[in-house]
């Protein structure tokens, strides 16, 4: 699958004991809301930690393409002078998002109710993702979408010239279509709801209510109702982003599998619709303890410590997985070095993210010899306790996640692991390598003839 740029081989070889404190970028999905909603508002949001991974800096791109003011002060230092609700002005060009589908979406949604006319675009893997489920829902708002076939990138929204609120129930346990549904109904007159079965990350609600719009959140029989206010008028903010529990999952979970290994973690974001795989490592006997923790820009962190010990495989609930689904990668790597079987069922979402992550992990654990039962919604991985062969080249399919997971494997099989592609690694985490390297990892480029 062709990216933006030039593959980029890696290889990871087994690693002596980890050491050391890992500070890992701010949180992706906070990132992208951050300059989203600064966007939106009048007057100036402040930004610090924000993650500058490929994706966010798609969307701030993004945010000054719709005409909002968009710096980068310093270090994670960003500052956003925005439009106001429904002030988006019509961009002169195609909106690139590159490997982002929360950039993507999420910026959709933000637009589907202003009077303005974009076209997104993307990278290979953005391009095939399924984008029917973000324009149904902003269509009934009064938006048009014209994609490829099955809705497809490149796509065009026509954004409503009179839009009207919406009640949708979502079919999907997508933040991103809840996120979507909601940035639209911003600015529809009256009250957006949006109800979801299973609560995926809240990260749009307590921003959206910082930002100062009415949203609630009801559990009923229905689902979770939630419902926003339209025309809201927003004050900007002042926000600091939590470090991604996305990205620690990689040093934790390597941590976890390189013997002798102790790693700190600190300021990691640990909002509880975000934190299923601390959860579940703890029942597959990790060593993880949570220190200081507290409350920090209206999400809990904490810092965590991590030693390396031995795991079992367990059944992990599969209403846990909208908590947890960006780790089930990192998980199935580590579940080869557990003893017996983990189970992870309910989660053919993972089937349209930046790749299918159920094929992509199965097939490089099954080249390494590791036993693997598969289907369309569960993927179960039968651990081989500390000896994994390794000694394979894994297919990353333009995905960072991918990537990451097979690298952190390779610190602790037996022979090294190779990834074809580590390019996408910048879209999240683009200080990887350096913060693994500064911990012991040995994860290098493969140069040519290498
Ligand atoms: C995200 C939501 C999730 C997640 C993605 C980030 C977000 O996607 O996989 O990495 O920031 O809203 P879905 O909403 O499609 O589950």
């Amino acid at each position: 699958m062709a990216g933006h740029g030039t593959p980029i081989p890696m290889t990871a070889q087994k690693s002596g004991p980890l050491s050391g404190t890992a500070d890992v970028p701010g949180d992706k999905s906070v990132s992208h809301r951050s300059l989203i909603l600064g966007a939106l508002t009048v007057g100036e949001t402040r930004i610090s930690g924000l993650l500058e991974g490929q994706d966010v800096l798609d969307t701030g791109k993004a945010m000054a393409a719709f005409g909002a003011d968009v710096e980068r002060l310093g270090d994670g230092e960003w500052r956003v002078n925005g439009l106001g609700v429904g002030g988006f002005a019509e961009p002169e060009d195609v909106i690139d998002c590159g490997n982002a589908g929360t950039g993507v979406r999420l910026i959709m949604g933000a637009m589907a109710t202003c009077p303005i006319t974009a076209t997104f675009t993307g990278d290979a893997s953005l391009r095939s993702r399924p984008m029917g489920r973000i324009t149904d829902p902003l269509e009934l708002f009064g938006a048009q979408a014209v994609g490829r076939a099955r809705g497809m990138l490149p796509l065009t929204m026509v954004g409503a010239r009179d839009p009207i609120p919406v009640r949708y129930t979502s079919p999907h346990p997508s933040a991103q279509i809840k996120s979507a549904v909601l940035l639209a109904g911003l600015n529809a007159p009256g009250e957006t709801v949006l109800i979801e079965r299973e609560k995926t990350r809240d990260h749009s609600e307590r921003m959206l209510r910082g930002f100062g719009a009415q949203v609630e959140t009801v559990e009923t029989d229905e689902g979770f109702v939630i419902s926003l206010q339209g025309q809201p008028e927003l004050k900007p903010q002042t926000i600091a982003v939590p470090r991604d529990p996305s990205s620690a999952a990689f040093p934790v979970c390597a941590a976890l599998i390189v013997e002798g290994s102790e790693v700190l973690l600190p300021n990691i974001g640990l909002n509880p619709t975000r934190a299923g795989l601390f959860t579940t490592l703890i029942e597959m006997g990790a060593d993880i303890t949570f220190e200081n923790e507290r409350e920090e820009g209206g999400e809990p962190v904490a810092d965590l410590r991590v030693r390396a010990c031995t795991l079992r495989g367990i059944e992990v609930p599969a209403d846990r997985a909208p908590s947890m689904i960006d780790e089930y990668p990192i998980l199935s790597a580590v579940a080869a070095f557990a003893s017996g079987k983990t189970v992870m069922r309910g989660v053919k979402e993972l089937r349209v993210k930046e790749c299918d992550r159920i094929d992509a992990m199965a097939r490089g654990l099954e080249a390494m010899g590791i036993r693997i039962e598969e289907g369309e919604d569960f993927l179960i991985v039968h651990g081989q306790e500390r000896s994994v062969a390794g000694g394979i080249t894994a297919k990353t399919h333009l995905d960072h996640r991918i990537a990451m997971s097979f690298l952190c494997m390779g610190l602790a099989t037996d022979r090294p692991v190779s990834v074809d592609d580590g390019g996408a690694i910048a879209t999240s985490f683009p200080v990887f390598e350096t913060l693994m390297s500064g911990l012991g990892a040995q994860i290098e480029r493969q140069t040519e003839g290498s």
